[in-house]
Parts: C-alpha cells; structure tokens; sequence
C-alpha cells in the first residue's frame, strides 16, 4: 500500500462498506470513519486511536431522518436544535435502539448524532448508505487534525484511506447537548454555544467537565490530559521572575502584550471564530523538537470562546 492513502469519495465509501476505517473531512475537525452498525469495524477505530473502549463514539448522519435509524424516544427538544442548528458542529446524546452495537456507546444505553455540514463528509455518508461512527482522527489524548495531512502525520500507516476536504472551517469539536437527563445539558463547549441552545431550549445546564480521577466519567472522554502537544504548552499567567526557556513560543491573541514577542497570531482583530479555526494548526505546527515551550495568550472565557478555553486548560501544563 501506498502511505499516505489518499483516496475519493467513491473509493472511501467502497472501502467503509466493506468494514474498513477511512479518515473523512468535517467542518469541525477531521473524523476517522467506520460502519456504527458493525463491531468490527469498530474496533478497528479504537486500534488505530489507541482509544480505550470507555471513551465512546459518535454517530454521523447525512440526513435528519437518519435520526430514527439510531436512536429511540426522540423528544420534541432533538427535532428543534435540528432544525435551528444542523447541519452543523452539534452532537446530540439521545436513547440508542439496540441496532447500535455496546462497543460505539462504551455500552451507554445512549448515542451520540450529529449531522454534519461538510459537502464532502455528506457525500460519504450518502454513498456509503450507512451512518458512520467517527471520532476525531487523532490518536487518543493527542490534538485533533484540521488538515489531511494533519491526519496522515498521525494515522497513515494504521488506516484504510484519507480523504483530503482542505481545511476545517471550524477547527474544534462539536458541542455535545444531552438531552436524556431532566434538563439539557451542555457536556461539552464548541461553535453552537450555550447561549445558541439557550435561545431554542429555554434554560440549559452546562456540565463541569474536569474529570474526578478514579471516579467513573459520566461524559467519557472528557479526560482532564486531553488536546496534548509533545511540547509542553502553557495557558496561564507567567509568574513574575520567572526566566522562560530560550526556545519559548507564544501563540497570540489580539495584540495584547506578552512576555515575548508573538510567533503567531490567532487574530489580530481578537475574532474568536478566526481564532477557533486557527488553534490545533498552530498547535501542531509549533509542536516540533525545536521548541521547548508553547505560550499562549488568554482568551476570553465567552461565545466559542468557552470551547477555546475548555480545549487550551486541558492541553496545558499545570505548572511552569
Ligand atoms: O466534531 C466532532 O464532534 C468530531 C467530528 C469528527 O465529528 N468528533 C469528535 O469525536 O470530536 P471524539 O470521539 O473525539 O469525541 C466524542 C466524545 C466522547 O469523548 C464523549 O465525551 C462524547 O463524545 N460522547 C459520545 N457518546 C456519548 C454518550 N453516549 N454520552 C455522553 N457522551 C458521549
Ligand atoms: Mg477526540
């Protein structure tokens, strides 16, 4: 085989027919795809991943009809954010039917759907006839891609093909509503923010997300040492007289002033879209043995900017 293994969209949705995992663009972030119907397939994501088996995956659909092939007692409250937000960079959590094999839920009695916008990750879905379950085409605890060739660095040796969609128009993983508890709640902060799911829902609670250690996770994955660069990054203030190594990085944001010139900008006009669809490229570009430190400016904690902050705390050193 050739490495990397680009591939169509036809050659892509043969290959997940037949059992295979392919990585496939979304406006989120890259997704390894397979069969959500099929436990082989399944498993072959979590080897390629080294994902443990209690991190469960989601489900992507390519129409809202699709829905009702996953998951049961679809309340009224799932058809609205449908309708206000999909296709987009939301994941609803929803009673699963039985047809959705334990290994793609960690053997929740719920699944994760979302329908994504990206023309290309539809056309696959269409193709392939199935919906498929994708996680993002990282390996675990590693930063999600946001480029083909993000995906190729980390996974082109362990998977079936990549499909190259160009760049992630929104650059962080999708906010994940549940809505099988009392109240809608937010488990995990992206594009579609509180305030979004506020206005279609009424009130909604928003989850805490740092996990317990030894306790069980109520929204797995959501591991305190996620979205971690090789090089040690840093999100926080500089204690004053502290001396930085010589090979510092800073990723900026806005033109506030740092304690070294920016290497890179996120925006300067402080835009926290641009920003959001700029991180994990900066992420994995300055993650290279040259650098000894990755610096990056606070961001406002409101808007997408409550998932830039979630993301940046958990890739953080705690400790300079
Ligand atoms: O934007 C995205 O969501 C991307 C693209 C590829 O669609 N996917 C993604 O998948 O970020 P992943 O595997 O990296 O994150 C899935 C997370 C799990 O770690 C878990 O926190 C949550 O979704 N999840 C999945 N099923 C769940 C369930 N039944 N209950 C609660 N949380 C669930
Ligand atoms: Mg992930």
């Amino acid at each position: 085989m050739k490495f990397p293994p680009w591939t169509s969209v036809s050659e892509a949705a043969c290959l997940l027919k037949d059992g295979e995992v392919v990585a496939i663009p979304t406006e989120t972030v890259y997704g390894l795809a397979g069969n959500a119907f099929d436990p082989k397939a399944l498993a072959k994501i979590f080897a390629a991943k080294e994902r443990p088996t209690f991190d469960p995956l989601i489900v992507h659909i390519a129409d809202i009809a699709q829905l009702t092939d996953i998951a049961k007692d679809i309340p009224d409250s799932a058809y609205k954010l449908a309708e206000a937000y999909w296709p987009g960079p939301m994941t609803i959590i929803l009673p699963k039917k039985d047809c959705i094999p334990d290994l793609c839920t960690s053997a929740l009695p719920s699944v994760a759907v979302r329908f994504p916008s990206h023309p290309v990750a539809q056309a696959i879905i269409k193709e392939a006839g199935i919906p498929l379950a994708a996680p993002s085409a990282n390996l675990f605890k590693h930063v999600s891609p946001t480029t083909a060739e993000h995906v190729a660095a980390q996974l082109a040796d362990r998977i079936a093909g990549i499909v190259d969609g160009g760049p992630c128009s929104v650059g962080v993983e999708s906010s994940i509503i549940s809505l099988t508890g009392e109240k809608p709640t937010v488990l995990r902060p992206g594009a579609i923010t509180p305030e979004m799911f506020a206005k279609v829902l009424g009130d909604v609670a928003i989850k805490e997300s740092t996990s317990k250690p030894g306790q069980p996770m109520l929204a797995p994955g959501q591991c305190d040492t996620h979205y971690r660069p090789q090089v040690p990054l840093y999100y926080g203030e500089v204690p004053a007289g502290y001396t930085l190594p010589e090979h510092t990085v800073r990723i900026a944001f806005g033109l506030q002033a740092g304690p070294i010139p920016a290497t890179v900008n996120l925006s300067a006009t402080g835009d926290m879209v641009e920003a959001t669809s700029k991180l994990y490229a900066f992420m994995h570009d300055l993650d290279k043995p040259d650098y000894d430190l990755i610096l990056v400016d606070p961001i406002p904690n409101v808007g997408v900017g409550m998932a830039l902050n979630d993301r940046l705390k958990r890739a953080s050193i705690k400790k300079l």
